[in-house]
């Protein structure tokens, strides 16, 4: 089983910016937990790391 979420202190800044901006990136070192921060506010999601959820979004 996954341990539970840690609010952090992105949570409360994307809290107040979410509502403001059109587009957020979160950059930051391996593994500190940006994809799993962004997926859970998503309603859908594409991993343009992976080469044909990629081509759909550059065919748009
Ligand atoms: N706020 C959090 N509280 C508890 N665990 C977390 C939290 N954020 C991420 N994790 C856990 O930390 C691990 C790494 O998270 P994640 O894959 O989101 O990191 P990442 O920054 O996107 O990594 P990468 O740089 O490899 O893309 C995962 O096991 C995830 O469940
Ligand atoms: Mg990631």
């Amino acid at each position: 089983m996954a341990p539970p979420y840690l609010t952090r202190t992105i949570d409360r800044e994307l809290d107040e910016l979410m509502p403001l901006a059109p587009a957020i990136a979160l950059d930051g070192p391996k593994g500190v937990g940006k994809t799993g921060t962004a997926r859970r506010r998503a309603t859908q999601t594409w991993l343009l790391d992976l080469a044909e959820q990629r081509a759909l979004l550059e065919a748009d």
